[in-house]
């Protein structure tokens, strides 16, 4: 893979495929990392969980029976599909968090014209090909991959292609539920500014349910779950020179009633870990926070995408109503 730095952009591959690789540099991941694990309760951000193998192990939990997300997602996207597309018109379709970029094909699939796509995500390789395999099965497709932190105030690239189109932010997968609520204002009003001055929002967001569909959805029978947030462990003995032993590592997850699932690595024995030089001390059952996973009812969150200038145009649910998809538009551009 060829990368380039900066808005300098290099045509990679026939099919084209646009890569901008702004991902954060490794002391960011060190210092956030370093300052996680020395506060009083042990936290390092979901952020840090993809890496190449995190998001293969992404990709395995989303075929899960328990994980019922993915496919009642993709469910949703399918029913509505031409709706959907309908909405987005020939406007630039930008997702955040792309992962794999399955669910886009459904959009694509019902869509009369090739909308521009530019996936971002911050684990570059699997971005990366995920985008070559799009715009092989999409010939014409003028795919952009960019590499970032979507946490960050972010720009899009200068190009004729994204200037002064309707653009419409996707963000599905419930990705918006790793955020603090108050996170998720900040998010929302940084995407309307990158998507201005016509910024329209389809999000993922999954529903408040009963904790027995919710608990093994993300801590599931085969363990895969626990193995990917495990793998955050790998990571950081590999990127930054540390010494966890897996063995001596357990993981949980469960329902917080005020509304998140909260996944956590336990520590199975009192334990000092030494990552750069930097003693961390765990005690037996200690927890380190990987993520939450937060849960909204339908005014939820539709309240809390209002505080960020975005107003409700449409939610779709399924039968079950175990998800929401919210197509949303800011109030400034009102489209
Ligand atoms: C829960 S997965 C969802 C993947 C896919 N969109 C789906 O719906 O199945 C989250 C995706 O967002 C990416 N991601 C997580 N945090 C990110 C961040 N702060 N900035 C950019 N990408 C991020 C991950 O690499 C991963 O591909």
């Amino acid at each position: 893979m060829t990368a380039t730095l900066g808005w300098t952009s290099k045509t990679v591959s026939e099919p084209t495929v646009k890569l901008y690789d702004l991902h954060p540099p490794l002391d960011d991941f060190r210092s956030e990392a370093i300052a996680g694990l020395q506060k009083p309760e042990k936290f390092v951000s979901a952020k840090f969980l993809y890496d190449k193998r995190g998001s293969e192990l992404f990709d395995a939990i989303c075929n899960l029976e328990e994980y019922y997300v993915t496919r009642t997602e993709m469910s949703i996207l399918q029913t509505n599909a031409v709706e959907i597309a309908a909405k987005i018109g020939d406007g630039v379709l930008v997702e955040f968090g792309s992962g794999s970029s399955q669910k886009v094909r459904i959009i694509l699939d019902a869509m009369e014209k090739l909308p521009t796509y530019v996936a971002l995500d911050i684990s570059v390789q699997h971005l990366y090909e995920s985008c070559v395999k799009l715009a092989e099965a999409y010939v014409g497709l003028e795919a952009i991959a960019i590499c970032t932190d979507y946490t960050q105030p972010i720009k899009l690239p200068e190009i004729s292609s994204l200037k002064n189109k309707h653009k419409v932010a996707f963000f599905p997968g419930s990705s918006v539920g790793n955020l603090e609520p108050e996170e998720v204002i900040q998010f929302l009003k940084n995407t309307a500014n990158l998507l201005e001055p016509n910024s329209s929002l389809l999000i993922g967001v999954d529903l408040k349910k009963n904790k027995s569909i919710l608990e093994p959805a993300y801590d599931d029978s085969h363990g895969i779950s626990a193995a990917f947030a495990l793998n955050l462990l790998t990571r950081i003995n590999r990127e930054l020179g540390a010494n966890f032993n897996l063995d001596n590592f357990g993981y949980k997850a469960f329902y917080n009633a005020i509304g998140r699932i909260e996944m956590y690595i336990v520590s199975l024995k009192e334990q000092v870990v030494n990552i750069d030089g930097i003693e961390i001390h765990f005690q037996a059952g200690e927890l380190l926070r990987t993520e939450y996973s937060y849960k909204y009812t339908i005014t939820e969150f539709q309240e809390l995408a209002a505080q960020a200038g975005f107003q409700p145009q449409q939610v779709w649910t399924d039968p079950q109503n175990l998800f929401s998809l919210h197509y949303l538009t800011n109030s400034v551009s009102g489209t």
